[in-house]
């Protein structure tokens, strides 16, 4: 439901809150140049991104749903505080709640942002019995989006977290796409029982399932949608690694929430904190940066 007080937030030209898709409350940005964002509350998640051509970036699923406690599929899934499988649910309960938008602001030269944040509920705490405070603050730029995730330990005791935004790139078809900027990099094959290798290619190239933790992966990756002739840098600082990820076919059939034939449009280039915890003592913070290029 959208709140009167979230009216507040609107900045004329630069930021409004909408009622967005399936009654999840929306902030839209949008830039004097043409760029558009959507993020929704329920997760903090930016379902679109949209630079100054035009052109969409994000997938998001045509099967997504858009209802309270699911994740929805594509955008930008904010993973925290467990990536993967686990104790806790997959990628941990930030993609599921509801978050709350603190802020809204339109800069000088037409970039506009919002803050999200997240704290314990009941429900949080029946799983996770630590006192955080999760921030998410988004930039919409021309022809960028930075997107800067806070953790702050506001308990007694130390904990630990993996974390990370699950970006879903659109592209046009997987087979004449790649990922640059990974060689030499060690990774953990998910598929093959976790094994560690070292990536020998410059261009990472799709034949089947991928699924991969780039540890310690470089600062700066791109990906390149050849069909299209369109690059995407994805930059990174704070967040020691880098996810590469399509279902393909027979995954993506199993998948309730993805179409059949949906892994031929999309790639996952994800950033984060996956293969080691980040540990916070009490009154410290983590903060993690993405920006995502056109
Ligand atoms: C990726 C994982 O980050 O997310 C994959 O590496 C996983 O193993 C994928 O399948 C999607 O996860 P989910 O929970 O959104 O279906």
């Amino acid at each position: 439901m959208l709140d009167v007080s979230q009216r507040h937030f609107d900045i004329e030209g630069s930021v409004e809150v909408t009622a967005g898709t399936g009654g999840m409350p929306s902030v839209v940005l949008t830039h004097p140049a043409g760029a558009r964002a959507i993020i929704t509350l329920h997760g903090a998640h930016v379902t679109s991104w949209i630079p100054s051509d035009g052109e969409e970036r994000l997938f998001l699923s045509r099967c997504s749903r858009f209802a309270r406690g699911r994740a929805i599929r594509g955008g930008i899934p904010v993973v925290f505080p467990q990536f993967g499988p686990g104790a806790l649910p997959q990628h941990g309960f930030a993609r599921t709640r509801k978050w709350e938008l603190l802020a809204t602001q339109r800069h000088g030269n037409g970039d506009a942002g919002a803050v999200l944040g997240l704290k314990p509920s009941p429900s949080t705490r029946a799983m996770w019995p630590h006192r955080f405070r999760l921030y998410l603050v988004a930039v919409l730029h021309e022809r960028a989006l930075t997107l800067a995730l806070r953790v702050t330990n506001t308990g007694d005791t130390e904990f630990e977290f993996t974390a990370a935004l699950h970006t879903y790139f659109a592209i046009t078809d997987i087979r004449q796409a790649a990922v640059l900027g990974l060689q030499g990099v060690t990774y953990i094959d998910s598929l093959r029982n976790d094994v560690r290798e070292v990536e020998t290619r410059e261009a990472i190239r799709f034949e089947g399932e991928t699924d991969r933790v780039y540890v310690q992966a470089p600062d700066r990756v791109l990906l390149v949608d050849e069909a299209s002739q369109r690059t995407t840098t994805v930059e990174k600082s704070g967040m020691a690694d880098v996810v590469v990820w399509n279902p393909w076919e027979a995954k993506a059939q199993r998948m309730p929430d993805f179409g059949d034939d949906e892994w031929q449009r999309m790639v996952c280039v994800e950033t984060g904190c996956m293969a080691e915890p980040v540990r916070i003592a009490p009154g410290e913070a983590w903060m993690g940066r993405t920006v995502l290029r056109a």
